[in-house]
Formats: C-alpha cells, structure tokens, sequence
C-alpha cells in the first residue's frame, strides 16, 4: 500500500519506515527538515519536507504522496522529559508545541488526507497517566480518564482527547488512535545513550521513588510499538487501542529493575511531601497514584504481539 508517515524521523518513525518497507509497503516520509531527506532515504522512503502546522504544504505534501493510508507520529517531545520538567509542562515549549501538532497538525493532516483520497489514519496517542485514579490498577480504553487531573496534565490531557476524537469520527475512512505506553529502547528517554533524557538521571541517582512508589506505568519498546502501528496501517475496526507490554507495574517494581539493568545504585526514595515540593504534583500522582493499561484489546482485535512482552525482558535486551 502507499503509506504517508508525517513524522518519519523521530523516535517512532525511525522504526516504524523500514518495518513498513520491509512489509512491502510504499512509504513517503514526511519531514520539515530539509537535511533529514537523506535519512528518510536510507530508510527505503521517499521523503516530502512540509510544516505540519502549514495546512497548504501539508496538503500539497499528501497529495503528491496519493497515499492510502496517512501515520501521524508527529511530536515535539523529544528531550523533554525529566522529573523537573513535569512539574510545569504547560509552560514547557516543547509541550505548547506537541499540543498544536495534536490540534491543528491532525487538522491539517485530515483534510489533507480526505482531499487525497486516502481511506485510512493511525495516530499517535498515549496511554500512560491519563486513566481515572479510582479503580484499577490496569484499565481499558474503555474506561474513563482522570476527571481532575492536576493542572499540568489537563493541558496535554486535551489534546490528546482532540486528537483522538477528530481521527476516530472520520466519515472517509477508518481511523484508529494508538495510546501508546511510555517508550524505551534505542533513541527514547530511556536507552542506553548517556544523554537518555530519564537513563541519565536515574543512573546519577537523582530520579527517587517519591512516596509509597505505587503508581502504575505501562511501557512498550518502541520497535514493539511501531509494529503495532505497523499492523494498524492495514488491519484493525476503526477506534482506539491501547498500545503496552503485558506487565504494567508499579514504580517501586521497575525502577530499582531499570537502574539495576542500567548498572546503577538503586534510586533513592523521598518522602511524598519532598517529591511534590521538588518535582511538583504531576511527578508526585505519576510515582504514587496513576493507573496502568491493558493491551488486550490490540492483541485481540490487530493480532499484534510484544515482542518484549515484559518491560522485565526489554530492559535487559533491548536497551540499545
Ligand atoms: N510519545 C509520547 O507521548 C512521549 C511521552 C514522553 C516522552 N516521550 C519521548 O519523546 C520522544 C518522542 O518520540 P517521537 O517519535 O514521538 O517524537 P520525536 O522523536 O520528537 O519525532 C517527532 C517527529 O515529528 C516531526 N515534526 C515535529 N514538528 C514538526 C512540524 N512542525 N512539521 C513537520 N514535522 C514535524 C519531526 O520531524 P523533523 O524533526 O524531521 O523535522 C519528527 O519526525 C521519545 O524519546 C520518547 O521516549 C514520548
């Protein structure tokens, strides 16, 4: 099939392209960075450069690719995460930005794609620290969100929400929005690279266990996720899957495991009251009270298997 990725060359993309090439898929990549067309290349895509936020350049970019089904990993949070960071990402640049590329970037993406011709959209969504605080500890995509999130939260909790109402009520086609779990392996905040935005903290001993540690994480690997996505370009009802491994687990289980795995000293562990004064009260609910995903559905419904079923195994493999 032809297949549009508008986001090619991030963290997701760079594994996804070669997976969909390597399914005998005709790929266009999308960048809005002209030296990056060579690495879309290298992948077996051919690439377009356009600015997501550009309805017009996005249109032409579609039309020229007359793809059947259009990808929309486009993000600007790339080195963006640290416990500090959490603690105001509304006033985060980087998060203003992802927000937009959720709002008018799935906009302009849509249109495009419907003037296109296209007959299918997968998107980028998220699971991780959105599920209602009440209940679990692994919900569904059935279930509800948290209703009073803490103010930093509700910001990317909205778009998120836009984006995966805009894509999954299309009347063109089908559309499925993907929560993906939080990402580790080569190229995310958590890899073996020493600038890995959460690795290198924990290996320096300043990422704590804040409190009793008994919020709920649901990782994937991000080549797991791609695949997912993968068989999401071609089979799959319209609607919403969550995307993560079969072991969400608390943040006093996997940290220890991840800075064991990362040859580093366990993490230390901070009162509730010192973690929110030092990394505010979204890191605080995301270490002590969020809830994790269950990935049955995608296995179900896409016949999509982890490759790392458990964050246990990939931490240990597949950390780059
Ligand atoms: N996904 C999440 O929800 C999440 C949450 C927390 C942390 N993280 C971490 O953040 C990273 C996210 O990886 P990712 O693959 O989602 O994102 P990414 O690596 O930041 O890639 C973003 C992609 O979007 C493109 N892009 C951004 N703005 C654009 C614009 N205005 N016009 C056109 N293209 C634009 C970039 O293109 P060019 O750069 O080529 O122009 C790039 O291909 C990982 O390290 C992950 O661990 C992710």
């Amino acid at each position: 099939m032809k297949v549009f990725v508008a986001g090619a060359t991030g963290v997701l993309g760079r594994e996804l392209v070669p997976q969909l090439v390597a399914r005998g898929h005709e790929v266009v990549g999308m960048t809005r960075t002209p030296s990056k067309e060579e690495l879309v290349r290298g992948m077996g895509a051919r690439p377009v450069v356009a600015d997501a936020l550009d309805r017009d350049a996005v249109a032409r970019a579609v039309e020229s690719a007359e793809p059947e089904v259009i990808v929309h990993q486009l993000t600007a949070l790339s080195g963006e995460l640290s416990l500090r960071d959490a603690r105001r990402p509304d006033r985060s640049a980087a998060a203003a930005m992802t927000n937009r590329l959720r709002t008018e970037g799935t906009d302009h993406l849509l249109a495009a794609g419907r003037a296109a011709g296209a007959r299918r959209f997968v998107a980028q969504s998220f699971a991780a620290f959105r599920y209602s605080r009440a209940g679990g500890p692994v919900l569904t995509e059935e279930d509800p969100f948290d209703p009073d999130p803490p103010a930093v939260l509700r910001t990317m909790q909205a778009g998120y929400v836009y984006l995966e109402r805009a894509v999954t009520t299309i009347d063109w086609g089908e559309g499925l929005a993907l929560r993906y779990g939080g990402f580790y392996g080569p190229g995310t905040s958590i890899s073996r690279a020493p600038d890995a935005q959460m690795a290198a903290p924990i290996r320096k001993r300043r990422f704590p266990i804040i409190g009793s540690g008994g919020g709920v994480w649901s990782h994937v690997h991000v080549a797991d996720a791609a695949a997912a996505t993968a068989v999401a370009v071609e089979r799959g009802e319209p609607g919403i899957y969550n995307v993560v491994d079969d072991e969400p687990a608390t943040v006093r289980e996997w940290l220890p495991a991840l800075a064991g795995a990362l040859g580093a000293a366990p993490p230390r562990r901070i009162p509730r009251w010192l973690g929110r004064l030092a990394a505010g009260e979204a890191a605080t609910l995301m270490m002590t009270e969020v809830k994790g995903a269950s990935n049955a559905k995608a296995r179900r419904e896409l016949g999509w298997e982890p490759r790392y079923a458990s964050w246990r195994q990939g931490i240990v493999h597949g950390l780059g």
